[in-house]
C-alpha cells in the first residue's frame, strides 16, 4: 500500500497516514518537495521513459511508487473548501496515465483534514467525492472517500480521531 501525505507539512495528514500505516508500506510525503506543475505539453500522450518531460519530485520518486501500489490512500487539507493544490497538481500529473490506462483497477482512497467539522463540510465532502468520480471514468481509477478529520485541539475531537484511525488501520491491516 502507497500514502501520500499531500500537505506542504507534516502535521495531521502526515500523522494520520504514518498512524494506518503497515510495516512494509510505503510513505511518500510531498512536504517542501520540489513540484513542477503540468506544463501542459502533452508530451505524456506518448511514450516517455519517465512518463513526464519534466524533472522534478513526481517524475523521479511518485510515479514509480504509484504504479508499483495496488492501493493508495491520498491525504489532503481542506484548503478553501477543496482538496489543497498539492494533490490537485498531482492528479494533473496523473495525465501522464490517462492515455496508457495505467491506474486501471487501482484503488484509490481519499483522507481529508479541516478546521470545520464533517457536517459543516458536508457539502465541501459530497463535491470532492463527485469530482473524484468524474476523473475516476477516465482514469479507470476505483475511488472511496475514507474519512475526514478535525483539526482541534479539543480532548474530544483528538479522541475522536483517534478512534477513526483506529477503524481505517483495522481495515487495511494485513
Ligand atoms: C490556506 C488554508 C485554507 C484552509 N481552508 C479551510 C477550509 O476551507 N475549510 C476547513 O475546514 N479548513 C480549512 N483550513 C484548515 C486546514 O484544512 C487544517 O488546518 C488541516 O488540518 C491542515 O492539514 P495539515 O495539518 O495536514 O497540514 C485551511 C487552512 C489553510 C492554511
Amino acid at each position: 500500500m502507497l500514502l501520500i501525505n499531500c500537505s506542504n507539512r507534516e502535521k495531521n495528514c502526515f500523522n494520520i497516514l504514518k498512524n494506518i500505516m503497515n510495516d512494509n508500506d510505503t510513505l511518500i510525503s510531498l512536504s517542501n518537495k520540489d513540484l513542477k506543475f503540468c506544463l501542459g505539453c502533452e508530451c505524456c500522450q506518448k511514450d516517455l521513459e519517465r512518463h513526464c518531460v519534466l524533472n522534478d519530485y513526481i517524475t523521479n520518486n511518485v510515479y514509480d511508487e504509484v504504479l508499483k501500489a495496488d492501493t493508495i490512500i491520498l491525504a489532503s487539507p481542506m484548503y478553501m473548501s477543496n482538496i489543497n493544490g498539492i494533490l490537485k497538481n498531482l492528479l494533473d500529473r496523473f495525465n501522464t496515465f490517462y492515455n496508457h490506462q495505467l491506474l486501471k483497477g487501482k484503488k484509490i482512497y481519499l483522507l481529508m483534514c479541516g478546521y470545520a467539522t464533517k457536517e459543516e463540510n458536508s457539502e465541501e465532502i459530497q463535491a470532492i467525492i463527485d469530482y473524484f468520480n468524474s476523473i475516476k471514468e477516465y482514469l479507470y481509477f476505483e475511488f472511496e472517500f475514507l474519512d475526514y478529520f478535525v483539526d482541534s485541539d479539543s480532548q474530544e475531537v483528538k479522541e475522536e480521531n483517534s478512534k477513526k484511525i483506529e477503524t481505517i488501520k483495522q481495515r487495511f491491516s494485513n
